[in-house]
């Protein structure tokens, strides 16, 4: 089955994906009704807890994250050894990579886990502020997860809504069944190697093109067409000459995904005044329609992407970090089915069918 295409490896608690009715489901909850309720630090916890943490199991979850976000020098060493070939989705692989696993290798913890995911943003701040010829920022313990990251990248303190933004696009990107990235790490996992090892061949495919990739794209796709009167021949040259329209269709949803509906609120609370966000609207109304008329044999509809860039494009980011930002939330997710995998770990060893010749 190429690609393992409708292929079920694994049963999960984690989420359910039902591409039919468009519906993305966290243990039991709504995605995206978690998204407008609750943080991410609350829906990494809910995703390799189980639940959602009580008031004082909140503060003291956040607080274990806090205290480890500062880089140990022997990371910020190796990353400020990076060439500036070294883009920001290599460097968070190296930096990664370089980060101490605390504890035992097997099986994985939750403990060792918050040491890695807590220092991503920091990884990505990092790094980004080298490639910009910028002194680095310190992380702050007294923040968010959202709102440090944002203070990391700016030095300022920023808004409630641009941390609100934030932290619903990484709520909502955080988990989504076994995608290509989070089936390397399992696969990692069930040899039982470290966690590291995992998140890092995690990050490996996630830096592909097919796979998150997209938002960027998405915002070129806009700047391109820059005003709505381009719109309808724009995307008619594109699909004439058989291209994607990127940010649309998906491999499982076949409605459409409940993230770009949600997204799309998000975006609207922060830039409904903005003619860039008109224009995505536009875009986004013109290319549905087109896809029906070019691929009627088909359900085409707006994916995650679309609106992933639009939110981010809103909080003030630059398409370089969409990428790295996207990982930071789904390193939550990565970690989830780390856990587990480990919980009731065999080895993952499918099977390739033999086309090549026989000997003589
Ligand atoms: C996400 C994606 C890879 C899923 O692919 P898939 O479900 O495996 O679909 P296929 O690649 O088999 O394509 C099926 C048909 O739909 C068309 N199609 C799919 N997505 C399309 C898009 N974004 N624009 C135009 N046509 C598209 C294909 O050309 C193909 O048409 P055909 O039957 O006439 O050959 C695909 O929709 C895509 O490339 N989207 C753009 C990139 C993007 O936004 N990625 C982020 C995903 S969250």
């Amino acid at each position: 089955m190429a690609g393992l295409e409708g292929v079920p490896v694994a049963d999960t608690h984690l989420s359910m994906v039902d591409g039919q009715r468009g519906h993305l489901i966290y243990r039991g909850q709504w995605a995206d009704k978690l998204a407008h309720s609750h943080s991410f630090e609350e829906v990494t916890h809910l995703l390799w807890v189980g639940r959602l943490p009580e008031h004082r199991e909140s503060e003291r979850w956040c607080r274990d994250w806090t205290g480890k976000r500062a880089l140990p020098a022997s990371t910020v060493r190796i990353l400020d050894s990076l060439g500036t070939e070294q883009g920001m989705m290599e460097s968070l692989r190296t930096g990664v990579s370089s980060l101490p696993w605390e504890g035992k290798t097997w099986p994985p913890t939750p403990e060792a886990l918050v040491g890695i995911l807590a220092r991503v943003p920091t990884l990505v701040s990092h790094r980004w502020h080298r490639l910009q010829g910028t002194d680095p920022i310190p992380p702050r313990e007294d923040l968010t997860h959202a709102a440090n990251y944002l203070y990391m990248l700016t030095g300022k303190e920023p808004s409630a809504a641009h941390v609100q933004a934030l932290d619903a696009y990484w709520v909502l990107t955080a988990e989504h069944g076994l995608n290509a990235s989070t089936f390397a790490a399992r696969v990692v996992t069930s040899t039982q190697s470290d966690g590291l090892s995992g998140l890092v061949a995690a990050i490996g495919a996630l830096k592909g093109p097919l796979h998150g990739g997209a938002p960027s794209e998405v915002e070129g796709m806009l700047e391109q067409i820059g005003d709505s009167n381009r719109a309808a021949a724009w995307i008619e040259r594109r699909l004439r000459r058989g291209e994607r329209l990127m940010g649309f269709g998906h491999r499982i949803y076949r409605t459409r995904d409940p993230r770009a509906e949600s997204l799309r609120v998000v975006a609207q609370r922060l830039a409904s005044e903005e003619p860039w966000f008109r224009l995505a609207l536009q875009v986004e109304e013109e290319a549905l329609r087109q896809l029906r008329q070019w691929k009627p044999h088909r359900e085409l509809h707006t994916n995650v992407e679309f609106y992933a860039a639009v939110v981010l494009k809103a909080i003030g980011l630059p398409r370089e970090l969409y990428t790295p930002t996207f990982t930071v939330a789904r390193t939550a997710g990565w970690c989830a089915h780390i856990l587990e995998q480990a919980e009731n770990n065999r080895i993952i060893r499918p099977q390739s069918r033999y086309i090549g010749s026989f000997p003589d």
